[in-house]
């Protein structure tokens, strides 16, 4: 199974987000500037998977040093596209998390966000890549990521098992879309979350969800806000 080949084939169709969703600016609002009190004089944030960049400009708005990397050439060329100002901030990642040296521009980073993107992964290339993303974060730093969970019915109902004892491989068709073979692993519970992100000292836990068409499933998703001490 090449899983990953298969994610990025699916990626390259874009994921069309114009504006940043309402769980990037609540983590601005609810978490970064009450209990961490960012962006200070200097903060680089590092968001990974960062699509079409719309998280990326707007914590660069916020005066954040931010950095987006996703493996859609797609999206990464319309990010740069639609925020020239910051074109250089945006850089292609490789979909197996040991073949990059090191996620963006910089080595370190004092906030690291994933907004929907830490899922796509086999358990051992999890590993890899929190391993990696935990060696650029500075200490002290401040981990934010979103989890889909079980609760998503539609995706969860509709996935399958795979030889790996995590990722199932998600396939079904509504109005609105096709989604074939996609390649995901589920959160359960908060349990669950934190012992995935179990590096980190966790802050934050919480949740979101959204259900817009009486057809399609609702989007829930865990999230979780952890320090590296
Ligand atoms: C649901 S989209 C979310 C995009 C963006 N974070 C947002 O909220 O608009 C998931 C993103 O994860 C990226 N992604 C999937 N697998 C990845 C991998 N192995 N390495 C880096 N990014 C990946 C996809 O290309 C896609 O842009």
């Amino acid at each position: 199974m090449d899983y990953l080949k298969s994610n990025a084939d699916y990626w390259e169709n874009g994921y069309t987000a114009p504006m940043v969703d309402h769980h990037v600016f609540r983590l601005y609002g609810r978490i970064l500037k009450p209990y961490f009190k960012l962006p200070k004089k200097y903060t680089s944030l590092l968001d990974f998977g960062c699509g079409q960049g719309a998280a990326v400009n707007y914590y660069a708005g916020l005066k954040f040093d931010s950095y987006g990397v996703d493996i859609s050439k797609f999206d990464i060329d319309v990010a740069r596209h639609r925020f020239p100002g910051i074109a250089n901030s945006f850089s292609l990642c490789d979909p197996k998390p040991l073949n990059n040296k090191h996620y963006g521009n910089l080595e370190k980073y004092d906030v690291i966000t994933a907004f929907q993107s830490l899922y796509y992964f086999t358990r051992k290339d999890f590993e890899d890549l929190m391993e990696k993303l935990y060696s650029q974060l500075n200490k002290g730093g401040v981990f934010f990521a979103t989890m889909m969970g079980t609760k998503s019915e539609e995706y969860f109902k509709n996935s399958k098992e795979t030889d790996d004892d995590w990722l199932r491989c998600v396939n079904f068709t509504n109005s609105r879309y096709q989604c074939k073979d996609y390649y995901i692993f589920f959160t359960e519970n908060q349990d669950e979350l934190c012992n995935k992100f179990s590096m980190f000292k966790p802050m934050h836990l919480g949740w979101y969800s959204g259900k817009f068409t009486s057809e399609e499933g609702d989007g829930f998703h865990y999230t979780f806000c952890g320090v590296k001490e």
